[in-house]
């Protein structure tokens, strides 16, 4: 398969691992097990076709609301997710990033996380960013708390507030905004997810559940992607 344009970053909403469980009588830690493979299946695919970033949504700020039994599942998946895949990672050269409030992620799984961060640093491949206690609003907050205390102590002015500025302070500093945003399994909207910065991104929405979502269904994505006419505001020329 050929593209005349491929996306740099895509970001996904991996929804309905839940759903995907309980059509099969399982518990929904299972449709998660399974969205794993999804996962490393998409990834894959974004190797082959060089994309540049990926951005997946693995636990929301809202998500700490959920069952415990099912956050603690979500947690230990997360550090063992890592801990498996790291060789992966180093060999296909992958640098895994996160963004989010990673303080409230429990200590072993922290700590997995920070070590394969520091592991995978500068290995020049795919930019894989895990949202792990993600909340678009908190990040726009925390951009414009740390902007007010750079004020205060003088080290900026106000007219020096700049739109790349602006994007400097979010968590995805250094990260360009994404051109394809995918969500899974049927429902339209964004769930506080990089609010920002997707300003210009061009949405994709399809009913299949993350734990049915392979490499085959990123190659569709990009293929409805490819279709489109991005005019960032500007007239159509
Ligand atoms: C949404 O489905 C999915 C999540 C909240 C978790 C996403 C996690 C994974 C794909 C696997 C874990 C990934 C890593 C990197 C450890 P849902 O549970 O809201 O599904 P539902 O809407 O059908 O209930």
């Amino acid at each position: 398969m050929t593209f005349k344009n491929i996306p740099s970053h895509i970001a996904v909403i991996m929804d309905g691992n839940g759903r995907w469980a309980k059509k099969r009588n399982l518990a929904r830690i299972y449709g998660h097990i399974e969205g794993i493979k999804s996962l490393k299946s998409v990834i894959k695919t974004a190797i082959k076709y060089k994309i540049k970033y990926l951005t997946v949504y693995a636990f929301s700020s809202e998500n700490w609301q959920r069952p415990p039994e099912e956050v603690v599942s979500l947690m230990e998946l997360l550090d063992e997710y890592i801990k498996i895949e790291l060789p992966y990672l180093i060999k296909n050269k992958i640098e895994l990033q996160f963004i989010g409030n990673i303080e409230k992620i429990p200590e072993k799984s922290k700590s997995a996380l920070l070590d394969a961060v520091q592991k995978t640093k500068n290995l020049g491949g795919l930019i894989l960013t895990l949202a792990l206690s993600y909340g678009s609003r908190e990040e726009i907050l925390n951009a414009v708390s740390k902007i007010a205390e750079s004020i205060e102590k003088g080290d900026v002015k106000v007219k020096d507030i700049s739109g790349e500025y602006f994007s400097s302070c979010l968590y995805t500093a250094g990260v360009p905004d994404p051109d394809l945003l995918i969500r899974t399994s049927g429902e339209y909207r964004l769930s506080n997810f990089l609010l920002y910065q997707t300003a210009y991104t061009e949405l994709y929405f399809t009913r299949t559940l993350w734990p049915d979502f392979r490499g085959k269904n990123l190659v569709a994505a990009m293929k409805n992607y490819e279709k489109r006419i991005r005019r960032f505001g500007k007239t159509h020329i």
